[in-house]
């Protein structure tokens, strides 16, 4: 019987766990009761959980495939489809005829996740797409692949998610701190770039995993790339919980930023759901899953039944008026067993975030705030010489060790730009992120052109 307990427990990665504890355990309690008992009891928690899956079941709800709106031959865009929710969500969304792409940081895993999806369906078109979310290049390649191949985005799921042990200090390719790096801005920027073909397919959707941790999450604007909060050992952990709020803050925000466009966004709590998402996991927290697994593994939902509010906020007619809102369940999620959402911080997260992932123009706006964070992490920035030579000073002052380069660039001039391209090769041996901000919005009625007679917006944004 020991070495059955011992093997059964293996299974739930308990091998950490020395032997010898193991059985002087069992020994102990095969002398405290016996056999019978030890069925009794067995049969007695087994009903008492049977009855708690019953229950939380019913609770859960389930989507009305008769209530959507028609997913047939629309494009859906799933991060993180490879595995767990988003596979599943995948798999959903094949199963109605969609043209689903499952935009993953392994493709290898995202082919193997393809031939899950078609050993069930052959309905829809799946096609896997490279997008890593701990780089922010990696979100602009993607969406710039994304944009030469279709003028139109029925629907994005932002469903990757990533949990990592907060006493680590990992960080993503430009430095942010992994949670929020990985779960809020490499979304952000993700969504943002997307607005224009989700705008061309509108009414259309945006729905954003969050979770219940949110509740217990904290932006601090102070620390929001967690400097003093990361590697202190938390036992909860907090930074993950922060993400998952900030998710949240972004959906609201969001709404309010895409009203009039036929664009609706919603966020959501899937539950608890059965997938590798603790796969990460260290500490105290591994020991509390290891022991409750097999519990845990009998209750909560799998991941079709955790993908289900997904489904319900990217299809269900119910919601066509909604957006801003969160979900749980399969329904809107009541206010009073959440946290209120404050609008002032969503508004001050949308514009911090902006801050650090958007879009160059260096000299004013974004683009300069985007320069003072950029010069804080040591890059040198680049822009118009005239009007960014103020900036620079500015910037050194704040930060005197900051490297800043002023040089002209007019991209309303091709010969400008090309002779830039030529300095910046012949001053740098590499750039480590080129940030693609600059644009204008030319009046209507004003039939301006650039120096070789291109209409301005298209010459210059483009
Ligand atoms: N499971 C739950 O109980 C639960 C509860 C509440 C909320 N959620 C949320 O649900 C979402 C899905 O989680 P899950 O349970 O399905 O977990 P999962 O099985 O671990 O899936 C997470 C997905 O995110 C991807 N991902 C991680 N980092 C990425 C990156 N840098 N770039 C692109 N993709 C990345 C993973 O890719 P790799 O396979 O390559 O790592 C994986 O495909 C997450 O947002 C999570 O916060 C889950």
């Amino acid at each position: 019987m020991v070495q059955q307990l011992r093997e059964a427990f293996t299974i739930y990665s308990l091998d950490c766990l020395p032997s010898v504890v193991i059985e002087n355990q069992f020994r102990l309690l095969q002398q405290t009761i016996s056999l019978k008992m030890f069925i009794r009891i067995c049969i007695v928690i087994f009903g008492v959980l049977t009855v708690i899956r019953w229950a939380l079941r019913k609770k859960w709800g389930s989507v009305d495939r008769t209530n959507e709106i028609r997913s047939k031959g629309k494009i859906v865009l799933i991060t993180g489809a490879n595995t767990g929710i988003g596979k599943a969500t995948a798999l959903e969304f094949a199963q109605r005829d969609a043209n689903v792409i499952l935009a993953c940081r392994d493709l290898e895993k995202a082919k193997e996740a393809v031939s899950w999806i078609r050993q069930k369906t052959t309905l829809g078109q799946l096609i896997c797409m490279e997008l890593d979310l701990s780089s922010l290049q990696s979100v602009r390649t993607f969406c710039k692949e994304f944009k030469s191949k279709y003028d139109r985005l029925d629907i994005l799921i932002n469903n990757a998610g990533v949990q990592v042990p907060p006493e680590k200090t990992k960080r993503t390719a430009d430095g942010f701190e992994m949670h929020f790096g990985v779960n809020h801005l490499g979304h952000f920027l993700l969504t943002n770039l997307l607005l224009e073909p989700l705008k061309a397919s509108a009414p259309s959707r945006i729905v954003t995993v969050s979770s219940i941790a949110h509740s217990w999450g904290k932006i601090y604007f102070d620390d929001l790339n967690c400097e003093k909060r990361v590697g202190k050992g938390l036992v909860i952990n907090t930074l993950y919980s922060d993400s998952k709020l900030a998710n949240a803050l972004f959906s609201k925000e969001l709404s309010k930023r895409i009203q009039g466009t036929g664009i609706r966004t919603y966020a959501l709590c899937p539950g608890g759901v059965v997938t590798d998402f603790g796969r990460n996991r260290t500490g105290p927290m591994t020991w509390v899953f290891m022991i409750l697994g097999p519990i845990l593994r009998y209750i909560l939902k799998s991941p079709q039944e955790g993908a289900a509010t997904t489904m319900y906020c990217a299809l269900s007619k119910n919601l066509i008026n909604e957006s801003g809102e969160m979900y749980r369940d399969c329904r809107r999620w009541n206010q009073k067993s959440r946290i209120q959402l404050d609008d002032e911080d969503a508004n001050r997260l949308w514009q911090e975030s902006a801050k650090l992932v958007l879009i160059t123009g260096a000299n004013s706006g974004l683009g300069k705030e985007a320069t003072f964070e950029m010069a804080k992490r040591g890059a040198k920035a680049s822009r118009n010489l005239e009007l960014t030579q103020s900036v620079v000073e500015q910037v050194l002052k704040m930060h005197p060790s900051s490297e800043l380069t002023a040089m002209k660039l007019d991209l309303g001039s091709l010969e400008s730009v090309r002779e830039f391209a030529k300095e910046v090769q012949s001053k740098f041996d590499k750039i480590d992120i080129l940030i693609s901000n600059a644009g204008v919005y030319a009046p209507l009625g004003k039939q301006m052109k650039t120096a070789e007679g291109y209409e301005f917006n298209f010459g210059v944004t483009k």
